[in-house]
């Protein structure tokens, strides 16, 4: 059985995940209609990959005999004027989402739920690997500048993301 608190902070969990998704959702159409199909795709992949994150949550308050409660989905930002302002909307995003994910973790231990913790190791790891790989395209976008022939290889290279996860 899980504890109200806890209950409630996860389902706070669950409709930021939804968020992301969104707010990626939102990148991917606004990329796709500038033609950038490469972005489009990648923030297409990280659309799914937030839906995942949201269920992985959704599940476990089910398993643990919680009840979950679906909440209004904040409308994210439509339009960036260039990649590089979505990528650095996307670092500090992924940031402030680590921040949510630590606090669960402090919460979870001052609760000695133990199951839910062993839920949220699996976030800390993923949340490293979400910090590092936007960080990585965000020095890359900074360091092409204003060339837009590296523009159109970087978009090229990251629709590779969405192929290579078929
Ligand atoms: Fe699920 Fe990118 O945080």
């Amino acid at each position: 059985m899980i504890v109200k608190k806890i209950e409630d902070a996860l389902n706070k969990q669950i409709n930021a995940e939804f968020h992301s998704s969104f707010l990626y959702l939102s990148m991917s159409a606004d990329f796709a209609s500038k033609n950038f199909d490469g972005f489009a795709s990648w923030f297409g992949v990280q659309t799914r990959e937030e839906y995942e994150h949201a269920m992985k949550v959704y599940s476990h308050v089910i398993e643990r005999g919680g009840k979950v409660k679906l909440t209004e989905i904040a409308a994210p930002k439509t339009s960036w004027k260039t990649a590089l302002e979505a990528f650095e909307d996307v670092y500090a995003h992924e940031q402030m989402m680590t921040g949510m994910i630590y606090n669960l973790m402090d919460l979870a231990r001052e609760e000695k739920d133990y199951a839910t913790e062993e839920m949220l190791r699996w976030f800390v790891n993923e949340q490293v690997e979400e910090e590092s790989n936007t960080l990585k395209i965000v020095e890359q976008l900074k360091m092409i500048g204003d060339s837009k022939g590296s523009l159109f290889q970087i978009d090229h290279r990251l629709a590779k993301r969405g192929e290579n996860r078929k």
